[in-house]
């Protein structure tokens, strides 16, 4: 068995090679850019431990690895035009470097180097890796596309928000460790409950993105602090503001919506305060903390296997970057 960190070393070492071609320059320099500035490689260590929960980690078990990796690395370049983002684990973001032009079909072809990892496992189990990869894939669209369309709504409500980072976030890290566990030879009951496990972790994981991007400290957070108030996201932070708040803030937070003045972020910021959101952020990561734990438990494995699990949930809730 290995520790979060041992894997996080081990998979970091093996990803660090060169993933494209030389020409265009033009079109796969951005790529290797964006990829050598690193990233806490959650996704991919996520794999790693779903199968080495089962067995002892296997070639196909890095391939797979590799492939969400630069997946989610193109949701994160497109994620980054969309939401107007000028930073990324503390860099410029490629889209602002090369153009969002380049920066989109830098993400397309990354996305479709992932398939080429995908495409290098035995084939007994091709079938159904891709169809759990495609269907979160999917997913991810989904749940981007609703990001954006919150953006412009009034009235979301607490279901909507977990329903749409469900699908934007959550559901990745959810099918990593199943992947993992599918490669491990897990039987049904097990990938269902290592998915869940996921899947709830995996929104406790947003909820804390969603509060570091109005709280987190610039230093460490290294992507621009308060962009999503920027973007008028509706974060629970945001949804839980307007409901508690009394009338003169939430007429204030209303009319700060409608603006783009310097002191937006700082005013929006100074009102979630005055209503508490943050021990409102802790329950409610405790709330699916717990959720997923108790599918952890229900995973027919002996106890001292799923210890790097455990160390994965605390990091994920307590991280400051
Ligand atoms: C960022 O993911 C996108 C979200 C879903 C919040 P990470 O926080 O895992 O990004 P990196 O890869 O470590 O930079
Ligand atoms: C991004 O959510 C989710 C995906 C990239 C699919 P965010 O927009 O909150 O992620 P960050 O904060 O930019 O990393
Ligand atoms: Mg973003
Ligand atoms: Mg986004
Ligand atoms: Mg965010």
């Amino acid at each position: 068995m290995h520790t979060f960190k041992e894997l996080v070393a081990d998979f970091g070492e093996r990803f660090s090679v060169r993933h494209f071609p030389q020409t265009p320059a033009s079109l796969y320099e951005p790529g290797e850019y964006f990829l050598s500035w690193g990233g806490k490689r959650i996704r991919p260590v996520m794999c790693l431990m779903g199968n080495e929960l089962f067995n002892a980690i296997s070639p196909d078990a890095y391939q797979v690895a590799t492939a969400i990796e630069l997946f989610h690395n193109f949701t994160l370049i497109h994620d980054d035009i969309m939401d107007e983002a000028p930073l990324r684990r503390g860099m410029e973001t490629v889209h602002m470097k090369y153009g969002a032009n380049t920066a989109l079909l830098t993400g397309d072809v990354m996305m479709i180097q992932a398939y080429d990892y995908l495409n290098r496992i035995h084939v007994q189990y091709l079938h159904r890796i891709l169809q759990l990869f495609n269907k979160t894939a999917r997913e991810v669209c989904e749940g981007q596309q609703l990001d954006i369309d919150f953006e412009t709504m009034p009235d979301v409500s607490l279901e909507a928000y977990i329903e749409m980072i469900s699908l934007k976030t959550s559901v990745l890290l959810a099918a990593s460790l199943e992947m993992g566990a599918i490669l491990g030879g897990a039987g049904e009951g097990n990938c269902r409950h290592i998915y869940e496990f996921g899947k709830n972790l995996g929104i406790a994981f947003q909820i804390q993105d969603d509060y570091l991007d109005a709280f987190g400290d610039p230093e460490k957070f290294g992507k621009e602090v308060g962009g999503d108030i920027r973007q008028n996201k509706k974060t629970f932070l945001l949804l839980y503001a307007l409901e508690t708040a009394n009338p003169a803030q939430k007429k204030s937070l209303q009319n700060l919506m409608q603006q783009h003045s310097a002191d937006k972020v700082q005013k929006v910021v100074s009102i979630f305060k005055d209503c508490n959101v943050d021990q409102w952020a802790k329950e409610l990561k405790e709330k699916y903390l717990q959720t997923a734990l108790g599918h952890l438990t229900a995973i027919a494995v002996i106890g001292v296997r799923k210890k790097p699990l455990e160390e994965l949930a605390d990091f994920l809730i307590q991280r400051e970057f």
